[in-house]
């Protein structure tokens, strides 16, 4: 770690998932003892990284539209006679397309691919003798993580935390066994160290994440996959709440199931993509799970732990799908309840199965079933909320909120809520009892004690 101030200016701009997030911190701390100081927009860096998503096209358009923005700024920057900035495209579109970025856009100095960021202060120093150097990421990220956690400097009270990467589901519609890699869990043990040093820094709360991270496989003292690994971190003292995601529905196994009913950090939200209600649509998804299926696991999940929210994840309009295919998704939307949900109309990503399917469906269907998912599912998020008013829940208060006075924390079940109360207690987990509901967030104020369990 660098002691002395930056010299130089690093913008980061993050597109996609919370891996991504995860990557960028890290990909800053690894340039920290370069000289490299994060500033919020791109005008006066010196070098910019986009980390980038390849998941739909339209992430993937919006990095060439920013890499046209930024060749603009530079160009006139330089016509000023001011320094020149370097530009670097991280992520999966650098994964999936490097060439082609190079192609396209020349004013890209390198490309990096998710495996290979702890190789960025070298990469950086090559480009700056001579442009067009790429490197080539092989899946093997061992070698990332060694690299990039020690220097790991907590910006809060919660962080993420990667416990696993890559995919070995190949889901027809989606690319990111294809940028990501196979399915790789690091060792228990430097989990552990991460989120020890953590909560030393004052973290309360980690966020496990992998693309799959229930089919997290290491083992420790606590046990094997997912749920060991919660097991073996709640031990660590001062952090006080475990999450984790994207989970997998064939990976929700019996002792992750279990762990929730036993351990009190694990918090009651599930992020479990089911993606469709309809079995002809699920298995040409190749999901291997029926929707009974999906809806009997959650009746599982809630009998361990009833107060559990839950979401997910939705995709609209994928090849095949017919109106009494839709009406089944809404169908099983009405039977699960979600607490809040991500849908999307199906983008088709070439070299993907799905893409070379037939029965594509048209826009306008796509844009219509998009609306009434997203008006019942906005329903249900708003019954969710409402259903807490009146509650006492423990908040994890995080920071200040806009109103002076004010701090933003969240429930047990991500919900972010709004509270007056002093700054002494961010960081700190609070009965407030909630008096109001929106769509995105509650309201309440500071209570005494928390309500009987
Ligand atoms: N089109 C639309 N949505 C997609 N997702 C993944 N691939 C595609 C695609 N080609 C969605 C899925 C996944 C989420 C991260 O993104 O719902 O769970
Ligand atoms: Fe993509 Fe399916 Fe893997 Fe999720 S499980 S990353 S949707 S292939």
């Amino acid at each position: 770690m660098s002691d002395t101030a930056p010299t130089k200016r690093l913008y980061i701009k993050t597109y996609g998932c919370q891996m991504n997030v995860y990557d960028s911190e890290r990909m800053a701390d690894v340039l920290s003892p370069l000289g490299y100081g994060m500033t919020d927009t791109p005008e006066g860096a010196d070098l910019v990284v986009l980390n980038t998503c390849h998941i739909r096209e339209k992430a993937t358009e919006k990095v060439y539209s920013e890499l046209g923005r930024l060749r603009e700024m530079r160009e006139e920057r330089l016509a000023g006679g001011g320094s020149r900035m370097t530009i670097a495209v991280a992520g999966c579109v650098a994964q999936a397309e490097g060439e082609e970025i190079m192609r396209r856009q020349p004013a890209v100095d390198l490309v990096v691919g998710p495996q290979a960021y702890h190789q960025l202060p070298e990469l950086i120093a090559r480009s700056h003798r001579a442009r067009g150097e790429r490197l080539s990421a092989d899946f093997a990220p061992e070698a990332k993580f060694d690299a990039l956690t020690p220097e790991r400097r907590p910006t809060g009270v919660t962080a993420f935390l990667t416990v696993q990467e890559g995919c070995d589901k190949f889901c027809t519609f989606c690319v990111v066994p294809y940028t990501r890699g196979g399915e790789w869990s690091r060792p228990a043990a430097d989990i552990e160290a991460e989120a020890r040093s953590l909560a030393e820094k004052g973290v309360r709360e980690v966020t496990l994440l992998g693309q799959n991270v229930n089919a997290y496989n290491g083992a420790n003292e606590q046990g094997a996959g997912l749920a060991g690994l919660a097991r073996r971190l709640a031990k660590i003292s001062g952090l006080d709440r475990i999450r984790y995601t994207t989970s997998h529905p064939r990976d929700m196994d019996d002792a992750l199931i279990a762990a929730h009913a036993e351990l009190p950090e694990l918090m009651p939200y599930l992020h479990l993509p089911v993606q469709s209600g309809s079995d002809k649509v699920l298995k040409a998804m190749n999901r291997a799970h029926t929707a009974q299926g999906y809806v009997r696991l959650i009746e599982e999940i809630r009998a361990a732990r009833p107060d559990m929210a839950i979401s997910g994840d939705f995709i609209v309009g994928f090849p095949g799908e017919r109106d009494a295919d839709f009406e089944a998704t809404l169908q099983l939307i009405r039977e699960v309840g979600y607490a809040t949900a991500f849908s999307f109309k199906y983008s088709r990503r070439p070299g993907t199965p799905a893409s070379a399917m037939p029965g594509q469906v048209a826009e306008e269907v796509k844009d219509e079933r998009l609306a009434r998912l997203n008006a019942l599912l906005d329903e249900q998020a708003r019954a969710f909320n409402r259903s807490q008013v009146g509650r006492t829940l423990p908040v994890l208060f995080e920071r200040p909120g806009r109103h002076p006075g004010q701090l933003i924390g969240r429930s047990p079940y991500l919900q972010a809520v709004y509270a007056t109360a002093p700054e002494r207690l961010i960081g700190q987990i609070v009965p407030v009892r909630i008096e109001d509901a929106a769509r995105m967030s509650l309201a309440g104020a500071l209570a005494q004690e928390l309500e009987p369990a």
